[in-house]
């Protein structure tokens, strides 16, 4: 007999797991306070873009095994519950915000039935695990946590989370290591590799793996201004280390830098958790690998500024792309938007445009002004900057393009444009860590 799941917190981790767990074949009641969230995905009816999930979720509510409410009663029925709530920065500090997990434990621990095994995928301060566990002891005294990091990225979320490249379970016992087992035996099906932990090397192990990936975005940003500086060519640099497999050429892409609800946030709690534990100074570097993410940022307002002027009041500036990377509607913490609004307050007439996310950079940033095409965000511009590399925008004709603008002036955040093939249709064509005319 199959378990039956609930998943606790259904935005962008707790959906993509609802329906992906629904798909393996298992009953899945998906949890949340927010309303008007429920009631749209109860409808099949996707309250964020995920590549291909809004047609996993309407396949699946079909078969009847998936389900959603704000019911908290209704995981009765389960006897596994995933915790899947956001854990985003503080408003005044570098930790993260614990509320929502605290909240989804306390909430369900009353409807918890005996031997529950409650499994904690949000990404959390190491030790969170141990407190909660101890919590639980109190509360539901016959139910056992177990912790289970997700490393899903958002524009791959299905295929990362039905085709994961690794599971990692922290548990206490071999019985909630078993459970987890049969919750995942589709996937070990597949060999994919199973890492049995603690508790709190489970959670670590999710914030190193970001950190790492942040480092290694920083370490190619920091040789991008070296490479600026001594003339040199940072998209020929990543290209040629990352042929050694111990470097590999994935997450070298030198630009605006790291952005969205996770890599930013957990390397800030991450070293404010171990200012905790007394360890600050193993994680000294983070602080650095923070500071050149966001000059990469500061640097294009300095590009800006020197190929217009100083007053920016008199122009018009297009900014093509405002997700915090392609393929998503996620603003948060989005370079592309940042470097956009710190334009708008320097007095620039700043025009955006993104594929999927210009509902939500609205709610954020009122403030600046929206173009439904590409085509109307540059019209009539002084400058483009080309700031989220969609595949749309890599697909431009730069000739015609050029018909649209006042100035072919172009800034490549992204290094993902054809220089080559802009520089002969006429345009000034600005890079990062490249030389530049
Ligand atoms: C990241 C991790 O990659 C996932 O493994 C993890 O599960 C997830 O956070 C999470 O903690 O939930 P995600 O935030 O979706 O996933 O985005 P990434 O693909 O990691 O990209 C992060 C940022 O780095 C984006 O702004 C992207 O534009 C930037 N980036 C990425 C670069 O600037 N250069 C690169 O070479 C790669």
């Amino acid at each position: 007999m199959k378990h039956v799941l609930s998943v606790i917190g259904t935005g962008y981790l707790g959906a993509t797991h609802a329906a992906c767990m629904s798909s393996l074949g298992f009953t899945v009641i998906g949890i949340d306070s927010d309303l008007e969230k429920i009631a749209r995905l109860s409808k099949g009816d996707l309250p964020f873009y995920e590549p291909g999930l809004e047609e996993l979720l309407k396949e699946q509510l079909a078969t009847g095994r998936l389900s959603f409410t704000t019911d908290f009663s209704a995981s009765e029925k389960a006897s596994v519950h995933f915790i899947c709530v956001g854990t985003p920065q503080k408003a005044n500090s570098l930790a993260a915000d614990l509320t929502f997990v605290e909240s989804a434990v306390e909430q369900l621990a009353p409807h918890l039935t005996d031997g529950s095994l409650v499994v904690g995928k949000s990404t959390v301060p190491v030790g969170t695990a141990q407190k909660l566990a101890t919590q639980l002891a109190s509360s539901a005294p016959t139910a056992e946590l177990a912790w289970n990091p997700e490393f899903l990225r958002e524009g791959f979320a299905i295929q990362d989370t039905l085709r994961p490249n690794r599971l990692v379970v922290g548990v206490t016992s071999d019985r909630a290591e078993q459970i987890l087992r049969e919750c995942y035996e589709p996937l070990l099906a597949l060999k994919t590799p199973w890492i049995r932990a603690d508790l709190p090397t489970s959670e670590l192990v999710k914030v190193a793996a970001n950190t790492f990936l942040a480092t290694k975005i920083s370490f190619i940003n920091a040789m991008a201004e070296v490479c600026e500086a001594a003339g040199g060519d940072v998209t020929v640099l990543a290209q040629a280390i990352g042929y050694d497999p111990r470097i590999g050429d994935k997450f070298l892409q030198a630009g605006i830098g790291f952005g969205g609800g996770c890599l930013p946030k957990d390397i800030r709690a991450f070293m404010a958790r171990a200012e905790e534990l007394g360890a600050q100074q193993a994680l000294e570097f983070l602080k650095e690998i923070d500071a050149i993410n966001l000059r990469a940022r500061a640097r294009v307002i300095e590009v800006v500024r020197h190929l217009l002027g100083e007053d920016l009041t008199k122009f018009r500036i297009s900014v093509l792309g405002a997700a915090f990377k392609p393929e998503s509607d996620d603003v948060r913490d989005s370079p592309a938007l940042d470097i956009s609004a710190q334009l708008s307050s320097a007095g620039a007439h700043v025009v955006v445009h993104d594929p999927k996310a210009i509902a939500n950079a609205k709610k954020r940033f009122p403030q600046l002004d929206f173009a439904t095409t590409a085509n109307e965000c540059v019209t009539g511009s002084d400058m483009v900057l080309h700031l989220t590399e969609w595949r749309e925008y890599r697909e431009i004709d730069p000739t015609a393009m050029k018909s649209l603008v006042k100035s072919p002036i172009i800034i490549d955040g992204r290094n993902a444009l054809d220089r080559d093939l802009w520089v002969q249709a006429g345009w000034k064509f600005h890079a990062l860590g490249r030389k530049n005319p």
